[in-house]
């Protein structure tokens, strides 16, 4: 039996009113054009550009924020994520202080100066992201989205090397799970996680049907058929582009070296995707 299900209608700030994103808690730094520290707490924040040559992040903010206003006026701001254990810390952030007040001086937080930007960092945030500003996205009135360029991602020493097993409990960041009326935050604790084991279909790896739209010469298609099978799809589409900007008829072995050098596609990025 299916379950009966209703139309809901949309109202305004229906994303955090109605339905329930569960979100990455951070709290983000800048400095005014004065130089005064300013905190928050922003959760709408994602991944942007995956590969290593200009990884990026995407941050949606209201606009008369201090901290988008900082933002347009410096180019710079980090991205700080605190352990479950400085909610309390987080939410103090989030009141709406005057501008030029230093939210973290009402706080347990410890600033450190950044690696590459002006801003400082959290000292108790165990994944900190360092970022400039690549683009800027005004939506209307409502909000303003920064693309950023992620100049550092920073971490707790001894994080990196954990099993992700391990990493989760050890950093242990809380999941935003929206608010009621603007007022009553809700969050949840990464303290009951479940791993699912991502198997295979029967011949995976040589499996994978690509669609092709030019020629292939077979030493390209054998190196084609050594990427992983998750994003062989992707890499022949760039293939194919990057050798119709090149003015070939014909994908050869040779255009994959050019574009593994160019985009940054090479054995560290297929080993992600190897079991
Ligand atoms: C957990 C949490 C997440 C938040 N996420 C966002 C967000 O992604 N975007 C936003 O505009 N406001 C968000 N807010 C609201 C701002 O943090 C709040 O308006 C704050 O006062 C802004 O500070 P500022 O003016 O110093 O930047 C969030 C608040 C909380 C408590």
């Amino acid at each position: 039996m299916p379950r009966k299900k209703e139309e809901i209608r949309i109202r305004p700030f229906w994303y955090s009113d109605i339905w329930i994103f569960p979100k990455l808690i951070t709290v983000i730094t800048t400095l005014d054009k004065e130089g005064n520290v300013n905190a928050g707490p922003y959760s709408h924040i994602m991944q942007f550009d995956v590969m290593q040559k200009s990884p990026r992040m995407m941050v949606g903010f209201r606009q008369e924020s201090h901290t988008f206003q900082n933002i347009l006026a410096t180019g710079e701001f980090v991205v700080n994520c605190p352990s479950a254990d400085y909610l309390d810390d987080m939410m103090e952030t989030a009141r709406f202080w005057p501008e030029g007040v230093n939210e973290l001086e009402h706080t347990r937080f410890t600033m450190i100066p950044s690696r590459k930007v002006k801003p400082p960092s959290i000292d108790e945030c165990p994944q900190i992201a360092e970022c400039t500003v690549d683009q800027v996205i005004h939506l209307e009135k409502s909000s303003g989205i920064i693309i950023a360029n992620i100049e550092a991602i920073v971490m707790d020493e001894g994080l990196e090397q954990m099993d992700r097993s391990e990493r989760i409990p050890a950093m242990n960041l809380p999941v935003g799970l929206g608010d009621q009326s603007r007022r009553y935050y809700y969050h949840a604790y990464t303290d009951n996680v479940k791993m699912h084991e991502l198997k295979e279909p029967p011949g995976g790896q040589k499996g994978g049907k690509i669609k092709m739209t030019m020629k292939w010469d077979d030493l390209a298609v054998e190196a084609l058929m050594n990427v992983p099978v998750a994003v062989r799809q992707m890499v022949s589409e760039r293939l194919e582009e990057h050798a119709q900007a090149k003015g070939a008829t014909c994908v050869t072995a040779q255009h994959m070296v050019e574009m593994s050098e160019e985009y940054g596609i090479d054995e560290e990025l297929f080993a992600r995707f190897r079991t």
